[in-house]
C-alpha cells in the first residue's frame, strides 16, 4: 500500500506527478489555503504532508498525527514549522533551497531599481491621468552605480543579490550576518560589519535573513533612523523582520527614500492599510519564487523530501538532519 500524504496545495505538476506515483496523496484544490483545524483532520493517518508558507505546523498538529514521518514544507523558509517540535516527535522537516535563489535576487533587484526610479509613481500618474508633461526635475530618482548595497543575511539570495549590484553596478557591498561570507569577501570585496554599522553607510539596504523568534522587528523605528534620508529599503525575505508601522513612519517622514516590499505583515496586507496608498513604496504580492521553472524546481525537491520522508530515506534538503537516529 502506497503510503498516504496530505498535500495542503495544487502544487506545479512536476512534483504533483511524483507525489502521485509514489503516494497515496489527498491534495487540497481549494484557492485558499485549508483552516488549521482541516489540516489536524486531514493528516490524523497520514506518513507526509506537503505545507506552504502559509499552513502553521506546530507541536498539537503533530499530535494529531501519530504516524507522520515528514514535513515537506514548499519554500525555502521554514518560520512556519516549529522545527525543535518535530524533532521532538521523530519527524524530518524538508524545504527547497536553491532552486529560488536567482529567481528571487531577480525580484530584490526589481524592486531595489524600482523604488529608485519611482517607478510605482509614475505608473499611478500614467494611468490617473496625472503625467502631464516631461519636466526636467519631475520624477528624480537615485542612481545604483558606485553606491553601496547592505545586505543584511548573506546566504544564497543575499549572494546572488550582492553579485548582481557588483558585477552589473559596480556597487561596493556591506553585509551583516552571524556568519562570515569567505565567498562574499572574496568574490564581491564584501565587508561583514553591524548591524548599525550597515544601515548608517547604505545607499540600498535589502533583507535576506530567515524568520526566527529572535530577528522578529529586526528592523524598527530606530534602524530606521540610523538609515541615510536617501535609503532604499528592500523585504524579500518575511514581513515580521520590519515593523511595518515604523517603515510606514519612516517613509512619511521622510527619514528614507523609498522601499520595495515583496513580503508584509500580514499577507495580504489590509486594502485600507495607509502604507499601500505611499506613493514611495512598491509593494508585490510574495511573488519572488513565482517563475515557471523555479516553481517547477522548487515542486521537483518538494516532492524529493516528501517520498524520502516517507519511505526512509535521506531527505534531499533536510532541515532537521539531526532527528535521523530517530524518526519514525
Ligand atoms: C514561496 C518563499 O513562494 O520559499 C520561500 O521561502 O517565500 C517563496 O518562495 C512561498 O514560501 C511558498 O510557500
Amino acid at each position: 500500500m502506497k503510503p498516504r500524504v496530505f498535500v495542503t496545495r495544487r502544487i506545479p505538476e512536476a512534483g504533483l506527478s511524483r507525489i502521485r506515483a509514489a503516494c497515496d496523496a489527498d491534495i487540497w484544490t481549494e484557492r485558499l489555503p485549508p483552516p488549521y483545524e482541516t489540516i489536524r483532520e486531514r493528516i490524523k493517518d497520514c506518513e507526509g504532508l506537503v505545507s506552504l508558507l502559509t499552513d502553521r505546523i506546530d507541536g498539537p498538529l503533530l499530535d494529531a498525527a501519530p504516524r507522520l514521518k515528514v514535513v515537506s514544507n514548499f519554500a525555502v523558509g521554514f518560520n512556519n514549522v516549529d522545527v525543535p517540535a518535530c524533532t521532538a516527535r521523530g519527524v524530518c522537516v524538508g524545504n527547497t533551497p536553491g532552486a529560488l535563489t536567482d529567481a528571487t535576487a531577480d525580484c530584490a533587484f526589481m524592486l531595489l531599481i524600482a523604488a529608485a526610479r519611482r517607478l510605482a509613481e509614475g505608473i499611478l500618474d500614467v494611468r490617473g491621468g496625472r503625467w502631464l508633461t516631461w519636466e526636467p526635475v519631475g520624477y528624480l530618482g537615485l542612481d545604483l552605480a558606485g553606491k553601496t548595497l547592505g545586505v543584511v543575511g548573506m546566504g544564497r539570495i543575499g549572494y546572488a543579490l550582492a553579485q548582481r549590484c557588483r558585477g552589473g553596478w559596480g556597487m561596493n557591498v556591506l553585509y551583516h550576518d552571524v556568519q562570515p561570507s569567505p565567498k562574499a569577501e572574496s568574490d564581491l570585496g564584501a565587508r561583514r560589519v553591524e548591524l548599525d554599522e550597515l544601515l548608517r553607510q547604505s545607499d540600498f539596504i535589502s533583507m535576506h535573513a530567515a524568520l526566527t523568534p529572535e530577528n522578529r522587528h529586526l528592523i524598527g523605528d530606530a534602524q530606521f533612523r540610523l538609515m541615510k534620508k536617501t535609503a532604499v529599503f528592500v523585504n524579500t525575505a518575511r514581513g515580521p523582520l520590519v515593523d511595518q508601522a515604523a517603515l510606514y513612519r519612516a517613509l512619511t517622514s521622510g527619514t528614507i527614500f523609498a522601499a520595495g516590499l515583496d513580503v508584509t505583515d500580514p499577507e495580504p496586507p489590509d486594502p485600507k492599510d495607509p502604507l499601500l496608498q505611499l506613493p514611495n513604496v512598491v509593494i508585490a504580492p510574495h511573488l519572488a519564487s513565482a517563475t515557471v521553472s523555479t516553481r517547477d524546481g522548487m515542486a521537483e525537491i518538494c516532492a524529493d523530501n516528501l517520498i524520502a520522508g516517507v519511505t526512509g530515506q535521506p531527505l534531499r534538503a533536510w532541515v532537521n538532519p539531526e532527528v535521523a537516529a530517530k524518526r519514525r
